[in-house]
């Protein structure tokens, strides 16, 4: 995607906490409303309407609406503790694990509400995998990891076919030419790149419809991190992907839309290049452009 956005600056998660309004000033806080930008698409397959968020009495996301296409990469970005990783763990309901945390609000998945009692959550988060900060492979071979998720979810029944998933996953993470004369050792000691990609592939394997990756990248050194993103626009051929990114140029490389957040609130939603190149709102230009984040 050609941007002509340059900006380098903010590329840390150390910037200011969201939870300190105070940085803002007067006028920027009341700029804060409705979201502006296309929060809505034609074809979306996970659509969230007016969540709210809370660990115990604190409300980290307010009033949300948002969705996410078919076949479309959004990315999340915004300064730290402004709800990223809170509201992409509320699309597969990860937020259930925190005992404190309570979501209010609609979300739901081909027209499905994911949090209605019906729903199973473990099918869930098979359909909605997810991939986050720091690779997290489990203690087992490198095979055992991939065939974990198809096993428990009595996707195959044949030694032959797991193996098929197994050599297909790892080949679409583009990890198989690596570690296909390995596949019995440990997964732990593959590089953090590798590990990574392991764990892609660990999502892949049980055929999820949505994959989120909450910074995938940020343990990873420039040419790992280089091919996560081609995988990301590999996949996003067949897959709806959400991504958390602190860096913007990743998010500019690899997204087709992205969403802004700030304070818990979805602040603007828009074509990648143009919340890149001009964006409407005053928050989003000036995180943008380095003055705030
Ligand atoms: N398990 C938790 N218990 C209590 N509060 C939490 C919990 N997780 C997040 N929060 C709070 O919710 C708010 C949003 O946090 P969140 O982790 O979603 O931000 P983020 O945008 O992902 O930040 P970062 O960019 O640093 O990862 C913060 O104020 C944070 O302190
Ligand atoms: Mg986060």
């Amino acid at each position: 995607m050609d941007t002509t956005f340059k900006h380098t600056s903010v590329e840390t998660s150390t910037g200011p906490v969201a939870s300190e309004p105070t940085t803002l000033g007067t006028d920027l806080e009341q700029e804060v409303g409705e979201t502006v930008g296309d929060a809505f698409v034609d074809d979306p397959r996970m659509k969230a309407r007016n969540v709210d968020v809370f660990y115990a009495d604190k409300q980290a996301i307010h009033n949300v609406s948002l969705d996410i296409g078919r076949n479309e990469v959004l990315s999340m970005i915004g300064p730290s503790g402004c709800g990223k990783s809170t509201f992409l763990r509320s699309i597969n309901r990860m937020n259930d694990t925190i005992d404190i945390c309570k979501v209010t609000g609609s979300i739901t998945l081909d027209g499905e509400d994911i949090y209605d009692r019906s729903m199973d959550v473990v099918s869930l988060r098979a359909r909605v995998g997810m991939v986050f900060q720091k690779p997290n492979p489990f203690p087992k071979s490198i095979y055992d990891n991939i065939a974990y998720g198809p096993r428990i979810h009595g996707l195959v029944e044949r030694r032959a076919e797991l193996d098929e998933v197994v050599e297909t996953s790892l080949r679409k993470a583009g990890l198989w030419e690596e570690v296909k004369d390995r596949l019995d050792q440990p997964a732990t000691g593959l590089s953090g790149g590798q590990q990574q990609r392991l764990c892609i592939a660990r999502t892949i394997a049980i055929s999820p419809e949505v994959i989120l990756m909450d910074e995938p990248c940020s343990a990873l050194d420039p040419i790992a991190t280089a091919r996560i993103e081609e995988l990301i626009a590999e996949l996003s051929e067949n897959y709806t992907i959400a991504i958390v990114t602190h860096s913007m140029q990743q998010a500019a490389r690899v997204s087709d839309r992205t969403a802004y957040f700030h304070l818990g609130k979805l602040i603007e939603v828009g074509a990648t290049d143009k919340i890149f190149t001009s964006p409407d709102h005053k928050l989003t230009e000036d995180y943008i452009t380095g003055r705030f984040g």
